[in-house]
């Protein structure tokens, strides 16, 4: 398969969406099943056999010859953001497939098993990362209890798909039975276009905390209320807000964004009496990135004191940083070099599922270029060269487990 048809591959999926005139695809929802269908059609023609787990992973096993032998898991997610791209995600796991497509029914010692994780990014519950979770053993009950803007818990959601949220632990690998697992991904950032490289291979990735911080003020009315009285919730969330913005500027190698904001009541002509924000922080160094959060979270209560505001902390996420598996970074660099490509060892600001899985299984990722560096947009592409790249260095990768070891 050429790189051009994997982009076609993730163009057709990206059809499959909640919202008409744009790429929306959250945890199990109805177009996940499309998804599945298709997927699951490329996968069938190959050989595979197909299962969709209790947590609504979608996973393509191709066998190898020795049954006894230890398997490679090729994947990424298949949900998105809201007017996302078209290859976030997804292009993991059209390329897995394309790599078992191009062994041409040819046998490795050891089995492959493409996995498309349910969910990735945290639209829908707050919470990133639910199908990987699975896979590890770490989507507990107090996960499955998360629930939607509309109150619907993990577990049914989990349920309305068809599927049974208390065999959750059906969907767990067996650590003795994998040896590692690969994901492609887009950069979703501009360096390797800054360097005109088509790829990058991933050595880390940085940890990350998402958390909802909500501001408690009191209505008033706009106009009659004299500023000196006011317990303004938006006035400090976005006091707040401009302090976390000028803290990551002032701090190398952070990142925190207050990506989504919601003020009640939420009508011009009434002072917010309630604001609800997301706070996601990221650092490569987990110290540096605890640190950041704690001096925000101060400042946002500092800010409270200051202007008779209840300031309410919910932490979702605290993700430590993980590194690579550096016996499986160097076998993909060889597999790099031995294509013809220059090796950028480069740390990922985006998470992945690669980090889920890194505490219980070496892993590798090798990122592809983001033109114009724009990604969880509808703008975010990808070169068809680049993808021919990263088929040929993923064939080269396959060649050194099966001759080397995992
Ligand atoms: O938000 C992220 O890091 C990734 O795109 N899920
Ligand atoms: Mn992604
Ligand atoms: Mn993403």
């Amino acid at each position: 398969m050429t790189g051009a048809a994997v982009v076609q591959r993730c163009e057709e999926l990206a059809r499959f969406s909640e919202d008409p005139d744009r790429i929306t695809r959250r945890f199990l929802s109805p177009p996940m099943r499309d998804v599945h269908r298709v997927l699951g059609e490329w996968m069938k023609r190959l050989g595979m056999q197909l299962r969709v787990d209790p947590a609504g992973n979608l996973r393509g096993m191709y066998a190898g010859r020795d049954p006894s032998a230890a398997r490679l898991l090729i994947g990424s997610h298949v949900d998105t953001v809201p007017n996302a791209g078209a290859y976030d995600g997804v292009l993991g796991v059209v390329l897995g497939i394309a790599l078992i497509e191009a062994l041409a029914k040819r046998r490795l010692r050891f089995g492959i098993e493409i996995v498309a994780f349910s969910e990735e990014e945290g639209v829908r519950f707050g919470v990133p990362f639910i199908g990987s979770r699975a896979l590890v053993s770490t989507l507990n009950n107090h996960l499955l209890s998360a629930c939607d803007a509309d109150g619907v818990t993990v577990a049914e959601a989990i349920r309305r798909f068809g599927l049974d949220p208390a065999r959750v632990s059906e969907a767990i690998v067996d650590r003795r039975h994998v040896f590692g697992y690969l994901e492609f991904h887009i950069e979703q950032g501009p360096v390797l276009e800054s360097l005109n490289l088509e790829l990058g291979v991933v050595t880390a990735i940085a940890g990350q905390n998402r958390i909802g911080v909500t501001f408690r003020g009191a209505a008033n009315h706009a106009g009659t209320t004299p500023m000196h009285l006011r317990r303004d919730a938006l006035a400090a969330a976005a006091q707040w807000i401009s302090m976390v913005e000028r803290e990551s500027r002032a701090s190398t190698g952070l990142v925190a964004t207050v990506g989504w904001i919601d003020a009640k009541p939420g009508v011009g002509n009434v002072i917010a009496g309630e604001v609800h924000t997301s706070l996601d922080v990221r650092h490569a160094s987990d110290a540096e990135r605890h640190a950041a959060v704690a001096k925000m979270l101060t400042q946002a209560e500092a800010i409270g004191k200051e202007r008779g505001i209840a300031v309410k902390v919910e932490r979702r996420l605290d993700q430590a940083a993980i590194s690579c598996d550096e016996k499986l970074v160097k076998r993909l660099e060889r597999a790099v070099s031995s294509a013809g490509f220059e090796i950028h060892r480069m740390v990922s600001g985006a998470g992945h599922d690669a980090m889920v899985l890194a505490e219980h299984l070496p892993v590798a990722m090798l990122f592809l270029r983001s033109p114009n560096g724009v990604s969880h947009h509808p703008d975010e592409t990808v070169r068809e060269e680049d993808v021919d790249a990263a088929l040929q260095v993923g064939m080269n990768f396959l060649s050194l487990l099966e001759t080397q070891g995992g």
